[in-house]
């Protein structure tokens, strides 16, 4: 499934699997999100101040990253009810493939970006152990990606990450600021509508 040998690039300490993920395997993935999508529909997340924000979120596994007008959090629930469906194989074994970890991820937070979408720069530092990494599936079109040290305001560098790139964030650069600052809206032609998923995948617990 996988299409070269797994040197990754460095960025400020996350490594970056370029074009991991062959054409045909992005499709794979893509199916196995729609999956996903139809059991979990995507939903608008707000902020607790109740601003909305720009991507569109689903996810599989034992628990779901949800915000609304409570904060974020992990949920056991879909906040239309009902429980996440699992973590497809398929993307488990792209786990497997990059995260030198034996401990499967509990956690596959969908986010589709839609024209004009972006993430601003946070961590990803809701879950219980830090010493598993944050694996990162990129899907459609590309995206201007971001990464700074592990605090607020320090240096950053960006890089396009493009269809069928995977991000490992462990070790240092777990905790290290990240964000997506814009899209080439249409620059691929993996998905009908265009746009972009990234998979997210985590070991929560
Ligand atoms: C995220 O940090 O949750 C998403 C990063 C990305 O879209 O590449
Ligand atoms: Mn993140």
């Amino acid at each position: 499934m996988f299409s070269q040998d797994l040197a990754p690039l460095d960025l400020n300490g996350a490594k970056i699997f370029k074009g991991l993920l062959d054409r045909d395997a992005q499709l794979v993935m893509v199916n196995a999100v729609r999956r996903v999508v139809a059991d979990a529909p995507l939903f608008h997340p707000v902020t607790a101040s109740g601003k909305k924000m720009s991507v569109r979120m689903t996810s599989c596994g034992r628990v779901g990253w949800v915000s609304d007008r409570r904060g974020y959090r992990y949920d056991a629930l879909h906040p239309a009810g009902g429980v996440w469906p699992d973590i497809p194989p398929e993307v488990l074994d792209v786990w497997r493939a990059v995260s030198g970890c034996d401990v499967p991820p509990d956690c596959g937070l969908v986010n589709y970006y839609g024209e004009g979408a972006k993430m601003g720069l946070h961590q990803d530092s809701d879950e219980g152990d830090f010493s598993f990494p944050v694996v990162s599936l990129s899907l459609g079109d590309d995206a201007l990606f971001r990464i700074g040290s592990t605090t607020r305001g320090g240096k950053t560098q960006s890089t396009w990450l493009n269809s069928g790139d995977v991000l490992v964030l462990g070790g240092a650069a777990r905790l290290a600021f990240h964000g997506v600052d814009r899209l080439r809206f249409g620059s691929s032609d993996l998905l009908p509508h265009h746009g972009r998923i990234n998979l997210t995948l985590r070991v929560v617990r």
